[in-house]
Formats: structure tokens, C-alpha cells, sequence
């Protein structure tokens, strides 16, 4: 997991698996799991940056730091629904599953009644891939694949029951925009009725809790011990509105296994002032200089009980 800083199209290839994209995908199926009682009512699912739904991982890579720790099915989670999901496909053709390639196949299976998934793609590649992996998973029925950016469609929709905002951030160099865009997008989902999710790295603690401190919600982060040359990247984090929060929140046990099962620690971290207005942030993040010090942004870390 290393920090992207050339000017390379992202590619989620080169991640897929990694300890992110494990904490990332096992706490979305866990929320999902928690809305399954809902089976029978109307479900959107949304994602404002797809990636391309299966990635074939390499011999070396990021993955052995993530799903490559599960694949001997020892670990203490092995029972939850993300592995029975994600295993097969890494054991038999080294493919990782992306998240609404995971979040169809776990609605389908529930045999929820009335489910569908807007994703959405600009990379040209990415989008082929992406096609072949509705092919492949035969998820034409439930995902629209849509060519155009998340966060332009975002803006214009009107309703949403679950939102997943994961987008590439890039860089801690300075030169990323994803994080202002977020924050415009997490402001956008509120309004949509629906639960929101964002993804996010930790280069340096303003970033996320900029983004914390204004979207009112509760994030669970991961973080871990730089043990590698050229691992900038301490961490990530699941940002979830309130109510997403507390179906997580429920979970103490288990989100703390995977943590040390990924080789790392979780935090929860919840806004300590009232939710801020994206415009009121970013401009107070600027006139910083990019670089927070007013510790009224300064998100708090909560301890739950073991
Ligand atoms: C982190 S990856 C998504 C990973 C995926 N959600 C998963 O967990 O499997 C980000 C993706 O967003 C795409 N992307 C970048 N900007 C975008 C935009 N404005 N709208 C939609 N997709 C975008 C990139 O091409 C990349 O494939």
C-alpha cells in the first residue's frame, strides 16, 4: 500500500486486497448484513467509484498483507459472510472481489426480493473490466454500470438507500482534490433518506478529521505499525452515518479481531463539535494551509467496551 504519487491512472488493480480493501469490504457486508431484515422492501445501493469488480492479483503483492492472512481459513473471523463471498473465487483463480461485486452477490444470496446497484466508472479500462465482472458474476439484473463520474451523479440524484464513497484520493502531495469532493458528496447523500459510507487513507490526521468533523458521522479506522520501507500510508478508515455507526458499533468483538487479524489496531473516532458545512471546512482547511491545528476540527477517538 503504497502512497500513489506518479501520474499514472489510478489503478485499483494494484491494491485490490490489500488490509484496506479487507476492512473496507468486511464492514460493508457486515452493514448489509444488519439491513438483510429489510429483505422485502425496495433497496438502491449506490457507488459513487466502482473499480473494476474483479481484480487477478499478482504472486507478490499487497494482498498477502490483507486476504493473503485469511487464506489458510485459521483466523478467528473466517465464519463471517465476507469470506464465504471473497475466498473461492482468491483460492481457485487468484481474483479479488470488489466491493459491489461483494455487496450484489451478498444481497443476492439472501434472496433479497427487490435490490439494485448503481455504479459508476470513468476509467475506459476499468469500465471494460467492470462489464466482464457482471458477465462473469451474472449481475446484469441488479447492476447498472454507469460510464460518468460518481460525484456528478450523485448531485443529481434524488434518492438513495445506501451510498459507498471510495474514491482513488491519489496523493498526500497536495495535488489530490477527492477529499473537498467527498465532503461535497457526503453533504449530497445526507439529503438522499439513505446510509452513507466513505472510504479513506490516513497519510496525516487532518484530512480525516476534517472530513469526520464535518459529516456529523462516526468513522472505524485501522491503523498500523509502518513496518515496511515505503509504506506511507498509516492507516484507513470507514466513515458511516450515525445510524450505520451504531449497527457497527454493536460489533466491538469482532471489528477488533480483524483489526489485529490485519495486523493492526481500530479506533472509532466520532465528531466532537456539530456537523459543519463542507464550505465552512474546506475554507477553514485552506486558510490552514492544508494543515489543521484549530482543535476545533480535531475529531475524538471513543473506546468501547471489550
Ligand atoms: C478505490 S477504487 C474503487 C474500489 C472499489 N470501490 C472496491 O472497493 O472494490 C476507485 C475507482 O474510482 C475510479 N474513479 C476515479 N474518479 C472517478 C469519478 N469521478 N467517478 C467514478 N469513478 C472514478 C477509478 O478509476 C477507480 O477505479
Amino acid at each position: 500500500m503504497q502512497q500513489n504519487v506518479s501520474k499514472r491512472p489510478y489503478n485499483h488493480c494494484r491494491y485490490a486486497g490489500n488490509n484496506g480493501d479487507v476492512w473496507k469490504h468486511v464492514l460493508l457486508i457486515e452493514v448489509l448484513r444488519h439491513l438483510a431484515p429489510l429483505r422485502h422492501k425496495a433497496f438502491h445501493y449506490v457507488e459513487t467509484h466502482a473499480g473494476p469488480g474483479y481484480s487477478r492479483l499478482g504472486e507478490n503483492g499487497d494482498w498477502k498483507r490483507g486476504i493473503g492472512r485469511f487464506m489458510n481459513g485459521t483466523a478467528k473471523l473466517i465464519d463471517h459472510p465476507y469470506f464465504a463471498l471473497a475466498l473461492p473465487a482468491m483460492i481457485e483463480n487468484f481474483l479479488y472481489k470488489g466491493s459491489w461485486v461483494l455487496a450484489a452477490e451478498f444481497l443476492r444470496n439472501i434472496g433479497h426480493m427487490n435490490f439494485n446497484l448503481s455504479v459508476h466508472e470513468i476509467n475506459a479500462d476499468t469500465l471494460k473490466m467492470a462489464g466482464s465482472a457482471i458477465r462473469k458474476g451474472q449481475l446484469s439484473t441488479w447492476v447498472r454500470l454507469e460510464p460518468k463520474s460518481g460525484y456528478d451523479a450523485l448531485h443529481r440524484m434524488e434518492q438513495a438507500d445506501f451510498v459507498l464513497i471510495d474514491p482513488p484520493y491519489r496523493s498526500s502531495d497536495g495535488s489530490a482534490d477527492d477529499w473537498d469532493k467527498v465532503m461535497n458528496a457526503v453533504t449530497k447523500a445526507k439529503t438522499l433518506g439513505g446510509r452513507w459510507m466513505v472510504w479513506y487513507p490516513i497519510f496525516r490526521r487532518e484530512e480525516p478529521d476534517t472530513l469526520i468533523n464535518m459529516s456529523g458521522g462516526t468513522s472505524f479506522e485501522l491503523t498500523w505499525a509502518q513496518d515496511a520501507p515505503g509504506w506511507v500510508m498509516k492507516g484507513c478508515g470507514m466513515l458511516a452515518d450515525g445510524e450505520t455507526a451504531e449497527l457497527l458499533k454493536y460489533q466491538p468483538g469482532m471489528l477488533k479481531n480483524l483489526a489485529e487479524a490485519l495486523g493492526g489496531e481500530m479506533a472509532i473516532r466520532s465528531a466532537t463539535t456539530e456537523a459543519k458545512s463542507p464550505e465552512h471546512v474546506s475554507a477553514a482547511h485552506h486558510r490552514a494551509g492544508g494543515n489543521l491545528g484549530d482543535a476545533e476540527f480535531l475529531s475524538k477517538p471513543v473506546h468501547l467496551p471489550q
